[in-house]
């Protein structure tokens, strides 16, 4: 058996049940070190733990599959929810194993985003920069949520310096692409531990810098008025 589980966006508290009772119950536990560290506290004594970053994941993975096919209970773990900026990593995790793996959802970075700035997802769209490939599709994507008056939660892209799609990069890349300086622009860090927000324009994000562990939200300059029914007596 393998599963992949998202484990929140990095307080244990945010930790679905379900998630904490496959860990409980798993004979090994894998995944980024900073994932795994945040549900290390409920990794049986005896189980197995496999750790890896960026440039072992391939072979870490290799690990974890001969361990699932030899019949133990393997968990992956993701950070926030799988669905949001985690496919890629799935994909290495179905190909290591040869075949399609089951997943639970957790809560993501863009939930607590939505839930701190109070923003509703039936007018907001996400889109990460966070994923190996051609970035240019997602950044044209961008440019159309907002002239489509939708507001855009983004996951910014922190690698290396020629690669790099911080909240400044994108904020720039908006405004040559004739995007409004004006729009109302938030950036939140370290969602859920030691929180950090910082609340301006895309014109004022330019210059900023922010760290690798940060979500931002691009708010529409035109909010959907209010489709309810007009209050009793108006
Ligand atoms: C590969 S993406 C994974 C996102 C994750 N699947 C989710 O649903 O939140 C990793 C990026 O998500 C953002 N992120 C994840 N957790 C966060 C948090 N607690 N606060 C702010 N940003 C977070 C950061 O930009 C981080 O570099």
């Amino acid at each position: 058996m393998i599963i992949c589980i998202g484990a929140g966006p990095g307080d244990i508290g945010y930790l679905t049940q379900r998630g904490a009772e496959l860990i409980r119950d798993a004979d090994v536990v894998a995944g980024f070190d900073a994932v795994v560290n945040v549900v290390r506290s409920l990794i049986p004594p005896g189980a197995e733990i496999v750790t890896m970053g960026y440039r072992n994941q391939v072979e870490r993975l290799a690990q974890v599959a001969l361990a699932h096919h030899a019949g133990k209970r393997c968990v992956v773990v993701f950070m926030g929810d799988i669905h949001f900026s985690g496919f890629q990593y799935l994909e290495r995790v179905e190909r290591a194993c040869g075949h399609e793996v089951e997943t639970l959802p957790g809560i993501s970075s863009a939930q607590i985003l939505a839930s701190r700035a109070k923003v509703c997802f039936d007018e907001t769209t996400f889109i990460t920069f966070h994923r190996r490939g051609d970035l240019d599709p997602f950044k044209r994507h961008l440019v159309h949520v907002l002239q489509d008056a939708r507001n855009a939660i983004v996951i910014p892209c922190p690698w290396d310096e020629a690669r790099s799609f911080m909240p400044r990069h994108i904020a720039a890349y908006l405004l040559e692409n004739g995007v409004s300086p004006e729009h109302p622009t938030e950036v939140w860090e370290n969602l859920t531990r030691g929180e950090a927000e910082w609340h301006g324009t895309l014109a004022g994000c330019v210059d900023r810098e922010f760290t690798d562990m940060s979500i931002m939200l691009i708010r529409t300059r035109r909010p959907m008025p209010s489709q309810i029914e007009p209050p009793e007596g108006k």
